[in-house]
């Protein structure tokens, strides 16, 4: 491995538009467990897949009972991600961003930790657990901005956007969603405009976000490097360079190491 993390960091010290995927994986080590991994969400429980699925159609379908039945659901993972903090991968990306190596990060995660890290250029491509964002106008909200349990109380749900009246839900992005065309559009040119991608923690089996590295492969400039703890569809076709075969929260602070050491 130690070969590929120097190759990975002359790479990136050599990029002069270098931007960062990731996926959970890159927030296992923080004790959040990705969705397809050995230990996953998905794969411990392909009924909450499923589930997960129908989620966006029942929120369409009717978007009061599906706010009542998520201001009363007993479990909620909202108090559980709020506890948890950035690893050393997500510290190593915006030790990279304060170098002016990494100029943008997108995101699958929800769990806010690129943010909580740090990292200032972000896209969050799912959404984000802690926020609300109106699904005419895109326009985001903190969690607190509305008295949910008030709008629950006076049967008064689903909120409304201060701004355009659209119906407001969590930000997180739902399978068969759209992607929020401010982010999905930004994302698509940063894959265009970058000359090095690297791609942390992702099984990128989830459309369009997987896609992303095929735009920056398609342009043919782009140097493009996985760290994940296992081949991914990527490997296989060949739309990355290569992949460093690891623990995110070990392979990427090695790699910035690496890079300071080519900067002295
Ligand atoms: N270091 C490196 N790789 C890791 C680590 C780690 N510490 N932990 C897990 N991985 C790898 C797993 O082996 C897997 O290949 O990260 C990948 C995580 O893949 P998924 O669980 O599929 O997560 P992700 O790719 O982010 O899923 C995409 O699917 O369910 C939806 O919306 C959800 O955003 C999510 C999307």
């Amino acid at each position: 491995m130690e070969g590929l993390i120097e190759r990975a960091a002359r790479h990136i010290a050599d990029s002069s538009y270098a931007i960062a995927l990731t996926g959970a994986g890159i927030s296992t080590e923080s004790g959040i467990p990705d969705f397809r991994g050995p230990q996953g969400v998905w794969t411990k429980n392909p009924e909450a897949e499923r589930r997960a699925y129908q989620g966006y159609q029942r929120f369409m379908q009717d978007p009061k009972a599906w706010w009542r039945e998520r201001l009363t659901a007993s479990t909620s993972a909202l108090g559980e991600l709020r506890v948890r903090e950035p690893n050393a991968g997500h510290h190593a990306l915006v030790e990279l961003e304060k170098m002016g190596i990494l100029k943008c990060l997108i995101t699958q995660n929800v769990d806010g930790l690129h943010e909580k890290a740090g990292m200032q250029s972000l896209l969050e491509y799912h959404g984000s657990f802690a926020k609300l964002r109106c699904i005419e106008c895109n326009a985001r909200f903190r969690r607190d901005e509305f008295d949910l349990e008030d709008l629950l109380q006076k049967d008064q749900l689903p909120p409304h956007c201060p701004h355009c009246k659209g119906i407001v839900k969590t930000d997180g992005v739902g399978f068969g969603e759209p992607i929020p065309s401010d982010v999905a559009q930004s994302s698509l040119e940063e894959a265009w405009r970058c000359d090095l991608m690297l791609i942390c923690g992702t099984s990128a089996v989830v459309y369009p976000f997987a896609n992303l590295p095929r735009v920056a492969r398609q342009k043919g400039e782009a140097t493009i490097i996985e760290v994940n703890a296992e081949p991914t569809p990527l490997t296989q076709e060949g739309i990355s360079d290569y992949i460093i075969d690891g623990q995110t929260g070990e392979v990427l602070p090695a790699i910035v190491e690496a890079v300071k050491r080519l900067r002295r």
